[in-house]
């Protein structure tokens, strides 16, 4: 199976699995484990923020951000594809008591200055006000969309004026900044706070971090211990992090296979694939009579795995472990599904 389902179902290398059983560890909850500590510190300079915190997943990542940065009872304001606010089990009321407001970014996977103007309200005696903006960086379900740092820069100015945080899930940061030759202190400059994973794309099997200034990191901390999030000698897991950080140059790689898979793709009649940015590709179907189900079923047979994204569009992800010939092979293999189907053997 040539597994395109998302760039989360790498195996950690040899290196790592090395990595893993040789690492220096300690409890790290008493902040006693060499490896998180260096992995912490890497991070932070990776994206220029005073500190960083391992956490286990980008979900708690994004989760922890918000409980540090918004009180109780507050909105926060982000848009209705993110995966904050679609995928995260409603854990922003559910666990931090947030309202979430949401808006249709008006320029691309991102909102303008002008919406941040008009959507942070200030709380009276029957709405809650703004507590935080939430972002996302590549935007996954907007199909890896790459928004440039003056975008970000613009959203986060506005919304300082109104004393009002910004958070960018940067599950994907890396992916955008390679794909827009940005380093990443320069991406998340203007941002509050920044997480990005270590297991999507750059191969890593566990962990994401959470990056801010000291005072912030020193909170998540402490919110990461409520969460459950307080981990042991987990310098095992933090040691394949570290070689993951070194897997950033080559998504570029992923990056120019998405564009040859969707290419290869778009050409096979009844279907259409735009030219990705990053590593997401997504395939319409629906002139191929095929809806997302019909399309992921028809191609897993034939030996290609996708995920349903909606309706008739199907997501397939590029990564470290499909190379570019076998990003020809399921090509090769989708355009017999859709053949299969269109002539009634399926
Ligand atoms: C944009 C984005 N943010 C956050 C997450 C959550 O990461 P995790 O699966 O590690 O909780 C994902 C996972 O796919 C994602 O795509």
């Amino acid at each position: 199976m040539i597994d395109l389902r998302s760039d989360t179902v790498t195996r950690p290398s040899d290196a790592m699995r090395a990595a893993a059983r040789d690492a220096d560890v300690g409890d790290d909850v008493y902040r006693d484990d060499p490896t998180v500590n260096e992995l912490e510190a890497r991070a932070a300079d990776r994206v220029g923020t005073e500190a960083a915190l391992f956490v286990p997943t980008g979900t708690m990542g994004n989760q922890i951000a918000a409980r540090v940065h918004a009180d109780p009872g507050s909105e926060v304001l982000l848009d209705p594809e993110t995966h904050t606010f679609k995928w995260e089990l409603g854990g922003l009321a559910d666990l931090s008591d947030l309202q979430t407001r949401t808006v249709e970014p008006a320029a691309g996977a991102v909102f303008t200055p002008k919406q941040i103007h008009a959507n942070v309200v200030d709380e009276d005696l029957h709405r809650p006000g703004t507590g935080l903006v939430v972002v996302e960086n590549t935007h996954n379900a907007r199909g890896g969309v790459a928004t440039p740092p003056e975008a970000l820069d613009a959203v986060a100015a506005a919304a300082r004026e109104h004393d009002v945080s910004v958070h960018l899930d940067g599950a994907r940061l890396f992916n955008a900044c390679v794909a827009l030759d940005v380093a990443p202190d320069r991406m998340v400059d203007a941002v509050d706070s920044v997480m990005f994973c270590l297991s999507k794309g750059l191969g890593a099997p566990v962990g994401s971090i959470l990056a801010g200034s000291e005072a912030f990191v020193d909170e998540a901390r402490r919110v990461r211990k409520l969460f459950g999030g307080g981990m042991r000698q987990v310098g095992l897991v933090a040691a394949p992090g570290l070689l993951a950080l070194e897997n950033v140059d080559r998504l570029a790689d992923d990056h120019d296979n998405a564009t040859v898979l969707a290419q290869g793709l778009d050409s096979i009649p009844g279907l259409s694939a735009p030219r990705p940015e990053t590593n997401v590709v997504r395939v319409n179907s629906a002139d191929a009579g095929l809806t997302a189900e019909e399309f992921v079923a028809a191609c897993e047979d034939h030996g290609v795995a996708g995920g349903a994204f909606g309706e008739h569009v199907t997501r397939f992800c590029t990564h470290l472990d499909v190379d570019r010939g076998d990003v020809e092979e399921a090509v090769a293999s989708v355009a017999e599904a859709v053949d299969d189907y269109s002539s009634g053997s399926m």
